[in-house]
C-alpha cells in the first residue's frame, strides 16, 4: 500500500493505474476506521483493480468546533487496517493541501438537504459536497462507496453528482452493527460505559417498529418510536422522521409496491454524544 499526502502525487499515481487499465474505486472517510468502513473498503477492493481510501477530517463539514476538536484521529491504526484490507493507495492529506484557499462554493443541494441533518447541522452538507467533489475531481473514480448509516448523505451526494454532471457510480453499502445492534461509528468511543450499555436500545426500538406497519400510520409509528427511545433513561431523541428513501421528504402513508421504500432516520443524544441510525421499512 502506498501512503500519499499530496494531490499532485495522487493524480500522477491514479493516472498510471488507469493507463494500466485498472478500474478505480474510491472510499472517502474521516479515519478512526472500524468494521463499517472496512466493509465499504473490502467491497471496493472486490469490484475494482485499484482502491483509493481517503482519510481526512474535513473541517468544512463540522458545524460544531468541539466535535471537530475531539474527533478521534488514529492514523497508525488506520494505515494498518487499510494495508490489511488490500487497499492500493491511502490518501492522507493535510488541511492546507486540500484547502490552499478557503472553499467558498455553495451547492444548490435542494430538498434532500433541507430536512433532518440539513437544518440540524447548518453548512454540514455543503461541506460534505465540497470535500467529496474535490476528491471526485482529483481521483475521477469509476465507483465511490458510501455507507447507509449516513442515509441522507448518500442522497445529497447523488444530488451533487447530478448537478455537477460527474461520471461516477455511487454505491451504497449496508450498515454494519455491533452484535447488540448498535451501529458502528467513530464517535462510539466517546460513549461512557453507561451510555454504551443503553445505546443499543435505539436499534432495538427501530427494528421492533418495522412490525407495527401496516396497522399504524407513519405518524403513529414516529410518535411511538420517539416515546419508546425517550423512555430509556440517558437517551434523548433529537428527531425521528420517516421519509421517502430517494427524496428524503417525510411520508404520510406507507409506499405502495413499486414505489421507493420508506426509511426512518433518527438522531439521539446519549449524554453529549450524538448518535445517528436508520431503519428501512421494506
Ligand atoms: P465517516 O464518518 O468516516 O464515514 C465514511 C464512510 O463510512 C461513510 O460513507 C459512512 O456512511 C460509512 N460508515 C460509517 N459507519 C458505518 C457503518 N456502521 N456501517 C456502514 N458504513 C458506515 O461520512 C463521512 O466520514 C464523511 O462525511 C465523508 C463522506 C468522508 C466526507 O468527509
Amino acid at each position: 500500500m502506498e501512503v500519499i499526502r499530496t494531490v499532485k502525487e495522487l493524480k500522477t499515481r491514479v493516472a498510471e493505474l488507469k493507463a494500466q487499465g485498472q478500474q478505480v474505486g474510491l472510499v472517502p472517510t474521516m479515519g478512526a476506521l472500524h468494521s463499517g468502513h472496512r466493509s465499504l473498503i473490502e467491497r471496493s477492493c472486490r469490484e475494482n483493480g485499484a482502491t483509493v481510501v481517503s482519510v481526512f477530517v474535513n473541517p468544512t463539514q463540522f458545524n460544531n468546533a468541539n466535535d471537530l476538536a475531539t474527533y478521534p484521529r488514529t492514523e497508525e491504526a488506520d494505515c494498518a487496517l487499510l494495508e490489511d484490507a488490500g487497499v492500493t493507495i491511502a490518501f492522507i492529506p493535510s488541511v492546507e493541501e486540500i484547502y490552499p484557499e478557503p472553499d467558498t462554493r455553495q451547492f444548490d443541494l435542494g430538498p434532500v438537504a433541507e430536512v433532518m441533518e440539513g437544518p440540524m447541522r447548518p453548512g454540514h452538507f455543503n461541506g460534505v459536497a465540497q470535500i467529496v467533489s474535490k476528491l471526485f475531481y482529483i481521483v475521477e473514480p469509476n465507483k465511490a462507496y458510501f455507507g447507509e448509516k449516513d442515509f441522507q448523505q448518500i442522497a445529497v451526494i447523488r444530488r451533487m453528482v447530478d448537478i455537477l454532471g460527474l461520471d461516477v457510480e455511487i454505491v451504497d453499502c449496508p450498515i454494519v452493527r455491533e452484535a447488540d445492534g448498535l451501529a458502528l461509528s467513530s464517535r462510539n468511543v466517546r460513549l461512557t460505559p453507561e451510555g454504551r450499555a443503553i445505546a443499543p436500545a435505539i436499534h432495538r426500538v427501530l427494528d421492533e417498529s418495522r412490525g407495527w406497519k401496516p396497522g399504524m400510520s407513519p405518524a403513529e409509528v414516529t410518535d411511538k418510536v420517539i416515546a419508546l427511545i425517550n423512555s430509556t433513561p440517558g437517551l434523548e431523541v433529537e428527531y425521528y422522521q420517516i421519509v421517502d428513501s430517494l427524496t428524503m421528504q417525510p411520508v404520510d402513508r406507507w409506499p405502495a409496491d413499486g414505489e421507493p421504500f420508506a426509511v426512518g432516520c433518527v438522531t439521539v443524544y446519549c449524554g453529549d454524544v450524538r448518535l445517528i441510525d436508520n431503519i428501512k421499512y421494506c
